[in-house]
Formats: structure tokens, sequence, C-alpha cells
């Protein structure tokens, strides 16, 4: 007889059984004790392998999940149909192998620090029951290979592997995407048939009067919610630092208090953000998006004002620049009670689409409002092309301070059309490549602090120029690819706006 083990068809004998069964045993016997033997998960001490390996939990625990799924629907298959169900051990010890891997995987992810709390101990517990049964699983099925052997036990628990699994997956997604985010958006009936409450239409809750606003819970908290609380929650605080309630920011993380009522600039939520972008510790990090100067000045006022979770809007000093600040919110605070009529985009008036629907017949298809419910206007020049003159672009005039991007490349417009989008107040994004604009342009376009973005790609604007675009504390890109300005202007330029992102093509 061949010594070779064939796991795909026959049992090779007791060898196969036994080894697995040990094997298996020691396994589980370590899973276990491993919670025991490690000390609390402490970020800071972690060496940077343990940091680096955990990485790969959410990349692995992909694996058993996919496998023990298609198991159990070859499984039920078997069951209902005349065929001979699938008697090979490969599957089964794959799935098992890689729900131990992620289950390792996963912990020294949590002993890299920064999850903590309820849902993830109950995550760690439900893993490592899950990858326990996987491994049972196995070694039941090496001693029921035989093909007259019962199944029954090896289904047993291969459905109970399986539902733990579910329940261990589901804890972990609660984890990384909140715990209810596959409700979010669920619709009304089907809310209710999973005993939720049903959503109220948003439109129904009638904004309360600005005054009236509590500033933490109302504008403050909700900042926060938007940039920072996805790492600083319940189950994921990162630097120990809870920022979904008051208790919690006062509580503070590992250095300390995160807000000292009074002085916003001894505050570590103010003292963060305000790093320098390169800065390692910058909040938020690298990659995710930064918070925005006016939300950030909400945050700084309110502190200043202490820091008071109750106090009413009417019962702060409210200045001008901060009146402004909330009108630019986005958080569904009634735009009109915050009266700050220019900043937001309001509907457009009656007027301004008459006039609009007047110019479409000059300009077909390059005129359009930015969205239904707005009064801002984006314009593109594109397909008139050469046909698109200084003269063609002066009738635009009066819908021009309410543009908010224009496009005009390779279009025959010359800097007397820029010096027109001096009332462009609200310009984001201009592109004026292939056009014959000059450095005359320059500091008409430096007066538009609201850019974003700037393309001058192929014009004959120089290094004089460009330099005065320092002046735009919003510049994010700037396109600079085929001009003349020098690899000494853009250092010069970085410098100044080391955010800015400078596109030259080299
Ligand atoms: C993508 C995840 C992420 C986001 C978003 C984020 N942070 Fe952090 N935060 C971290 C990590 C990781 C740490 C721990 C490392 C460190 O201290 O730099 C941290 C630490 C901190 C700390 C130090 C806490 C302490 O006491 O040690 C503060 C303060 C902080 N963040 C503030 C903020 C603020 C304010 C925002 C929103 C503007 C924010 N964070 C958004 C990941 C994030």
């Amino acid at each position: 007889m061949s010594k070779e083990i064939d796991l795909d068809t026959q049992p090779a004998g007791k060898g196969l059984p036994w080894f697995l069964t040990l094997t298996g045993l020691l396994t589980i016997g370590g899973m276990i004790a491993m919670p025991f033997l490690a000390g609390e998960p402490d970020g800071e001490k972690m060496p940077d392998i343990v940091r680096f390996l955990g990485r790969f939990h959410p990349v692995i625990l992909h694996l058993p999940i996919g496998i023990f799924s298609l198991i159990l629907l070859q499984e039920l298959l078997g069951m209902f149909s005349k065929e001979k169900p699938q008697r090979g051990i490969l599957p089964i010890f794959f799935g098992a192998a890689s729900a131990v891997a992620a289950v390792i995987a996963g912990f020294l992810l949590y002993q890299g620090g920064g999850f903590e709390g309820e849902l993830v101990e109950d995550h760690l517990w439900g893993g490592l029951g899950f990858a326990c049964a996987a491994v049972l699983t196995l070694i039941v099925k090496a001693w029921s290979l035989a093909p007259t052997a019962s199944q029954a036990f090896y289904r047993i628990l291969l459905f109970g592997s399986v539902g733990v699994m579910g329940y261990a997956s589901h804890d972990g997604a609660s984890i990384t995407h909140g715990p209810d985010y596959l409700t979010e958006y669920a619709p009304n009936p089907i809310r209710k048939a999973l005993g939720l409450e049903p959503k109220v239409e948003e439109k129904e809750i009638p904004a309360k009067p600005l005054e009236e606003q509590v500033v933490y819970a109302d504008i403050v908290q909700p900042i926060l919610n938007k940039r920072c609380v996805e790492c600083h929650k319940e189950g994921k605080s990162k630097g120990k630092l809870r920022m979904d309630t008051f208790e919690m920011l006062v509580k503070g993380g590992k250095e300390g208090s995160a807000i000292e009522p009074g002085s916003a600039e001894d505050s570590n939520i103010v003292i963060r953000p305000e790093l320098p972008m390169d800065d390692e510790e910058h909040m938020p990090p690298e990659g995710k998006k930064d918070i925005e100067e006016h939300e950030l000045a909400i945050v700084k006022w309110w502190i200043n004002e202490g820091a008071d979770p109750a106090k009413k809007v009417g019962e702060l000093k409210l200045t001008e620049e901060i009146r402004a600040a909330i009108g630019k919110l986005d958080l569904g605070i009634g735009a009109s009670e915050v009266a700050v009529a220019e900043e937001v985009s309001d509907l457009p008036s009656d007027d301004l689409r008459a006039t609009v629907s007047k110019l479409s017949a000059d300009f077909p298809g390059g005129l359009s409002f930015e969205s239904q419910s707005s009064a801002n206007l984006t314009f593109t020049g594109v397909s008139l092309r050469k046909n698109l003159t200084d003269e063609l672009f002066a009738k635009l005039s009066p819908v021009i301070p309410k543009m908010v991007t224009v496009d005009l490349s390779a279009t025959s417009v010359t800097d007397a059309s820029i010096a027109k989008l001096a009332t462009a107040t609200n310009l984001r994004m201009v592109r004026l490549s292939e056009t014959g604009i000059t450095d005359a342009s320059m500091d008409t376009l430096a007066k538009l602090t609201k850019l974003e973005s700037v393309n001058l790609y192929g014009t004959k604007v120089t290094d004089a120029g460009v330099k005065k675009l320092t002046a735009l504390p919003n510049l994010k890109r700037l396109y600079l690819w085929q001009t003349a300005v020098t690899p000494e202007a853009i250092a010069e330029i970085k410098k100044a706006l080391p955010a800015v992102e400078i596109v030259t093509g080299v």
C-alpha cells in the first residue's frame, strides 16, 4: 500500500486524526491562554512588529469567512441532494488555519492599543470562540472521514462554528463601521421589522433659531462627530481619548484632559489640529480630511467662552466672525437663521434663473447651477473653444459674482476677461490652461480667497506672477505644467503654503 495520504478521499488510518487532534487541542489551548498571558494593551510599549502584523487582521479575516460560508453551502446542498456529500478535509483545514491566523493577527492589533470597551472584548472572545470551534470541527471531520462514518456530529459543529462566526463578524464590523452601519439608511418598513425606531424626515424638525442652539450639543459636537469621532469613540479610542461626549472630552486621553475651559490654546483638541501638517502628531492624521478653519474657529470660541456644555449661542459673546463660521457649517442648522446671506447658498431668485436661461443661448451647455438647490453657478467654455472671446465672456458679467467654478481652458480669453472675475468672490476653481493670460491676471486671482484650485498649465505666467498666489489661504492645487515658472519659485510657494499640491509634470 502506498504511504501517501490522499486527504480528499480516503482516511489514512488513525494517524491523521490523531495528529490533527493533538495539534488542534494544543492550538486551542494556546489561543485561550493568549489573552491571559499578555499584559494590558498599550500601543506605546509594543514593538513595531506587533503593530505591523496586527494590521493584517482585516485582510486575513475574510478568508475563514469565505471558506466556512462555502463549506456550509456545500454541506447544505449535500444534505438535500442524492449525491454523496463532500468528504474532503482540505477546505476545512484551510478554513480552520485561516481562522487561527485571523485571531492571532486580531489579538496583535488589539495589543497595539487603541481598541477598548465592551464591544471589543466581545469581539475578541467571539473571534476566539469561532477559531476554537473551527479547529474542533476540523478534528471531528478527521475522525469521520470514512465513507461510512456518521456526519451528524461534524454537521452540528460546522453549523455552530458558522453561527459563532456570524456573531463575531457582526461585532467586528460594528467596531470599524459603527453599530448601526447596515441599518442606518434602511427604509422604514425594514426598520420596523427589525424593531428599530422609524426615521423622521429631517425637514420635519423645525430648526431652532441660532440664539437658541446649545453651542456644545448642536454645533461643537457635530463638528467633532464629522472630523474626529471615527477614531475617538467607544471601542476605538485612539490615544485613549474619546470625543463622543462632553464627559469624555473632560476626562481626556493619555495626555490628560482634551479641553481647558477658557483657554483654547492649552486645549489638546485645538493644539493637535493646529500643528503643522507634516507633524506626526497633527490631527486628524495624514490621509483624513482636515478639520476646516471655520470649524476649528467655532471649537476655539466655545472653549474660550468657558466650554460650558449647556449654554446657548445667545448666552455667549457672538462675534461676526463666528456668526459667519456657523453659517458655513453643514450641520442641518437652519441656514436662514444664521443670517449670512452671501455665505450660504440660497435658492436662486427668479431673476437669476431668467438671466441664466437667457445667457444659455450664447453659451449652450456652458452655464449651469451647481445643484438643484443652489444659486451657485459653474461655467465652462470648453465647447466654445477659440470662439470664446473676451467680448463674448463679457456678456456673463451679471452672473460672475455667483460663479464657483470657471473653466476657460483653450479659449481665446485674455487678461481682460480675468479682470472681470474680480467679482467672483466665491470662486473655488479656475482653469486657464492654454490661454493667452499672463502675470497681469495674478493680481485678480490673488484676491479671490476662496480659490482652492488654479490651473495655469501652458500659459505665459512667470515666477513673479505665481508668487502672488501665496496670498490664497485655501489653495490646495496649483497646476504649472509647461510654464516658465522655475523650481526656485515653486520651492518658495511650497514654503509659504505647505499644504498645496503643485503639479509641474516633472
Ligand atoms: C483616522 C483616525 C483619527 C482621526 C480621524 C482623529 N484622530 Fe486623534 N488620534 C489618532 C491616533 C492614532 C492617536 C494616537 C497617536 C497620537 O497621540 O498622535 C490620536 C491622538 C489624539 C490626541 C491625543 C490624545 C492623548 O491624550 O494622548 C488628541 C488630542 C487628538 N487625537 C485629537 C483629535 C482631533 C481634535 C481630531 C479631529 C479634528 C482627531 N483627533 C481625529 C487618530 C485619529
